[in-house]
């Protein structure tokens, strides 16, 4: 385990882009991972710099994304597709049919999920995988748990996540009771795995997700038995950890 840090979110980004840019730059055709969330906004603003700048070709990348929301299509601005397509491609020569989420239109929850496994497969795993952090230690959709849940999965989003996610919808009838993740085992098999954290209000679930025990209730703490996992954090965020 590699800990990076960053004086503050903007060099967390940048660091963060930094390991992505040459992992494109490495390997033109190679399989990302990707996450939504408040955190990785400013690595995609710093990734699409570079692409304006013409130091990196998106054309034969891959990216599967972890997570969206059961029930939500494309178009929908809360849905997760929506923000990668605002946030990253359509900001980078990506091509369409290489970008990769779970289809959240999909009723039949088993088949998507079963979908996207082989999809997975077929693009012949994940060579970066690029993860935040919840304030639940979860990855993913991969809540708090008695177990690890290793294939994409189908979950019920709890109470108080309905309610968080209320304000963005008209009716609570409309906001997602389900998510469709991608399982730990997934995670666990990408080539590199690089989590960024930000922030003081996640300094204590990093040091219990990195420096306690491999608990499920925690997920990310499986990550310590990942050999390659580069933690690029800020000074806040690693405030709980004794240097
Ligand atoms: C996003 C995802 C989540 C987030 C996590 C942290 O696709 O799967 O696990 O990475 O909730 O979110 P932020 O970055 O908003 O703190």
């Amino acid at each position: 385990m590699e800990i990076i840090k960053a004086e503050d979110y903007l060099d967390m980004s940048r660091k963060a882009a930094n390991i992505i840019s040459a992992q494109i730059i490495m390997k033109p055709d190679c399989v990302l991972g990707l996450a939504t969330g408040s955190t990785p906004i400013g690595i995609y603003d710093q990734l699409v710099e570079w692409y304006e700048k013409g130091d990196l070709d998106f054309s034969k990348v891959t990216t599967i994304n972890l997570d969206e929301y059961r029930g939500l299509s494309r178009d929908n601005d809360q849905s997760y597709y929506y923000f990668m397509k605002e946030k990253l491609f359509q900001r980078v020569n990506i091509e369409k049919d290489r970008i990769y989420l779970p289809k959240g239109m999909e009723k039949d929850s088993k088949k998507a999920c079963e979908d996207y496994d082989t999809i997975i497969e077929n693009a012949g795993g994940i060579d970066l995988q690029l993860l935040g952090l919840g304030h639940n230690g979860h990855i993913g959709f991969n809540e708090p748990s008695d177990k690890f849940e290793m294939k994409t999965h189908c979950v019920d989003l709890t109470e108080s996540t309905i309610l968080a996610n209320q304000r963005f919808f008209d009716s609570i009838e409309e906001v997602p009771k389900q998510a469709y993740t991608m399982g730990i085992d997934t995670i666990m098999n990408a080539k590199r795995i690089v989590i960024v954290v930000s922030g003081k209000e996640k300094a204590e679930i990093l040091k219990e997700a990195f420096f306690g025990p491999v608990t499920p209730k925690i997920q990310a703490s499986i990550l310590q038995l990942h050999r390659n996992v580069t933690i690029v954090a800020d000074e806040a965020a690693l405030s709980e950890i004794k240097q």
